[in-house]
């Protein structure tokens, strides 16, 4: 048991501690090393306030929060390590956004029509499962992360036989579905939320979180992630409700048995459909463990309050392992874990503990002490050292998701070097990067064919509320009107959600209408120039793809670090003792030399034409070795 009386050094002993301190000396910016300066080792942790004194007025409250936590899996049982072989870990999943993937019905909108006419395409890539972002019924304040019914299709969409049409003609092709399910909040109009607000005693009273305002002022210091704070009034009851999202997002009450039973109804109701496997959005934060404050500090640190309490609530596993029990089975999970790190998702998700079988960490997205929203270039060293992590210790007891784009977050190849001249190299690199990789590899629409970010022009081009909201804050808290649209424009999540660019045509192939958001650069880039190319990024993808599915090897094999301590390459074996493959990455923009290796080995892909001495900007070559 952690108390006030154990060191600091002591915690690394303790997982969820571990994973804690990492990752606020991510957030913080500072080196890991901190922690482990012997004076700091050696402070135990009732010292701490006085040792922080000023730069951290709630010292005490945050050690007494702390403690809490790391209790949590005081009793948990040492994991086992597991390497069993399912579908799922093989499979190469592609996101589809389906606002803006292909319009079938000519109205600009992306929909469920267009997403069948385009299997073929996707079968062709070498697509095993896709995973569809929301298409229930919702009023679109968050593009369908925003449910208003979970058994009825988005109009704009299609229908439910459109659905089941899908889901007919992906299994005919041998392919996998699976669907987005969003329950840690659901719409405003949802009928349990209106009938929960109108109706303080009736049967969805508790479907919510509600709690009376505090002194005049709300309920709690939490804050939203869509800007302002989590809580909003109805006036018809005399309480708030909690909502994480934008107040069109009121989240739900998992401590209520009805609402677990809902769900469970939901998935069975979505299995019998057919459907082979469920996203889990923001799932960690459906265990609140306290409706007390945030603290200050730690709010400051992460920019939003509060999250201590429910990031990793201490009835997660239980809900998680109640689902699985009860309705997931042996469909696919894969659970969306904001601020999680290593070893909590060890925890959710090794084989013998039943909760979820993957999930999506974050802690690759940004380099140390950054924000989506700031303007800086991604340094890969640091994508190096955050899957080297995932892919060796890790997956020996648990299974990673290894992705680099998503609906949530601008392109990779503009990050890491917006230089056109490297465009085509950097993102295939990053097809190395991931199809070499010891985990479920998930793919984001356009990413194989190298899209970047998107050249808006204002904001009325945009059209994610993160963005609007978060240039209404911005310009609140005293930015100018330039400094706020800056902010927006690096980090706006619409640079991933316009048109799927499958020609050059005017609307880039997606639609004959003019689409809800505007179109990227469909001249420079699209499907159906880079099908005619055999050294396209599109071609790059295929044949990466392809080797992967030879060779499992990539997939199940061993990952052996090679140099690692050698900062601006990532070299690995990958070994299942049959096959060994040898990979070397240059994570930078100068040429390196190339690290030494022993035996034979015969090249099997190259973003170079040709190989020189040492290893070009950002050169990435893949080896079979002679055994
Ligand atoms: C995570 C989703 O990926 C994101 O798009 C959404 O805005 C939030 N969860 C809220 O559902």
């Amino acid at each position: 048991m952690i108390t006030r009386d154990t060191k600091v050094g002591e915690l690394l002993n303790n997982p969820i501690a571990k994973d804690v301190l990492s990752q606020l000396v991510q957030y913080a910016g500072v080196n890991e090393k901190v922690i482990l300066n012997p004076i700091v080792k050696s402070l135990k942790l009732s010292a701490i306030p006085k040792f922080a004194g000023k730069a951290m007025p709630d010292a005490d409250y945050v050690i007494d929060a702390m403690i809490d936590l790391f209790n949590q899996e005081a009793d948990t049982k040492p994991l086992m390590k597991s390497n069993t072989h399912y579908w799922w870990k093989e499979a190469v999943v592609y996101q589809i956004y389906p606002r803006s993937f292909q319009d079938g019905n000519g109205d600009g909108v992306g929909d469920l029509k267009g997403i069948i006419q385009r299997l073929d395409y996707l079968k062709e890539l070498g697509v095993d499962a896709i995973w569809l972002s929301p298409i229930f019924d919702s009023p679109n304040d968050d593009n369908g992360y925003d449910v208003r019914d979970y058994r009825a299709i988005l109009p704009e969409f299609g229908t439910m036989e459109d659905a089941e049409e899908l889901i007919r003609q992906m299994h005919a092709r041998g392919m996998r579905l699976i669907i987005d399910l969003v329950v840690n909040h659901t719409s405003d109009e949802h009928e349990w939320f209106i009938d929960s607000a109108k109706n303080p005693q009736g049967e969805h009273a508790d479907y919510y979180i509600w709690r009376k305002p505090k002194n005049g002022g709300h309920p709690n210091n939490w804050h939203s992630f869509f800007c302002g704070s989590a809580w909003e009034k109805v006036d018809s009851r005399d309480e708030e409700y909690l909502h994480l999202f934008s107040k069109k997002q009121p989240d739900l009450n998992w401590e209520n048995p009805k609402v677990r039973d809902e769900v469970c109804d939901i998935i069975d109701f979505w299995r019998a459909k057919g459907v082979d496997g469920f996203r889990l959005d923001v799932i960690n934060y459906i265990s609140k463990t306290t409706l007390d404050n945030g603290s200050e500090t730690l709010g400051s640190l992460l920019q939003f309050s509060g999250i201590e309490h429910y990031f990793y609530g201490k009835r997660l596993h239980e809900f998680l392992h109640e689902l699985k029990r009860r309705a997931f089975g042996d469909a696919f999970t894969v659970g969306e874990t904001p601020g999680t790190g290593p070893e909590m998702n060890k925890l959710l998700t090794a084989d013998e503990r039943e909760e979820l079988n993957t999930v999506f960490s974050f802690d690759h997205l940004e380099n140390h002490g950054k924000t989506r929203f700031d303007d800086y270039r991604y340094n890969l060293n640091h994508l190096k050292k955050t899957f080297s992590r995932l892919e060796g210790d890790y997956a020996d007891y648990a299974w990673p998701s290894i992705f680099v784009e998503n609906h949530d977050n601008p392109r990779m190849v503009s990050k890491i070097n917006p230089n056109d001249e490297y465009r085509d190299i950097i993102a295939k690199l990053i097809a190395v990067v991931l199809l070499t990789a010891r985990g479920t590899v998930f793919l984001y629409q356009g990413q194989e064919i190298g899209a970047v970010n998107v050249d808006f022009q204002d904001m009325s081009e945009m059209r994610d509320i993160e963005s609007i909201n978060k240039y209404d804050d911005l310009i609140a808290c005293g930015k100018t009107p330039e400094q706020a649209w800056h902010a927006v424009l690096v980090g706006s999540r619409d640079h991933a959600r316009t048109p799927m660019q499958w020609t050059d045509e005017k609307y880039a192939g997606f639609s004959e209408h003019e689409p809800w958001i505007r179109v990227g650069d469909k001249d420079v880039r699209n499907v159906a120039q880079q099908l005619k190319e055999e050294t396209s990024v599109l071609r790059a993808y295929q044949t990466l793809i392809q080797l992967r599915k030879d060779h499992p090897a990539l997939v199940y094999g061993s990952f052996e670090p090679h140099e690692a301590a050698k900062d601006d390459v990532f070299c690995y074996y990958r070994d299942d003792g049959n096959e060994r493959f040898y990979i070397e990455i240059n994570l930078c923009e100068r040429a390196v030399k190339q690290p030494a290796t022993k035996g034979e080995m015969e090249l099997v892909y190259s973003n170079y034409m040709a190989q020189g001495d040492g290893l070009q900007p950002y050169e990435t070559n893949i080896y079979r070795v002679q055994k």
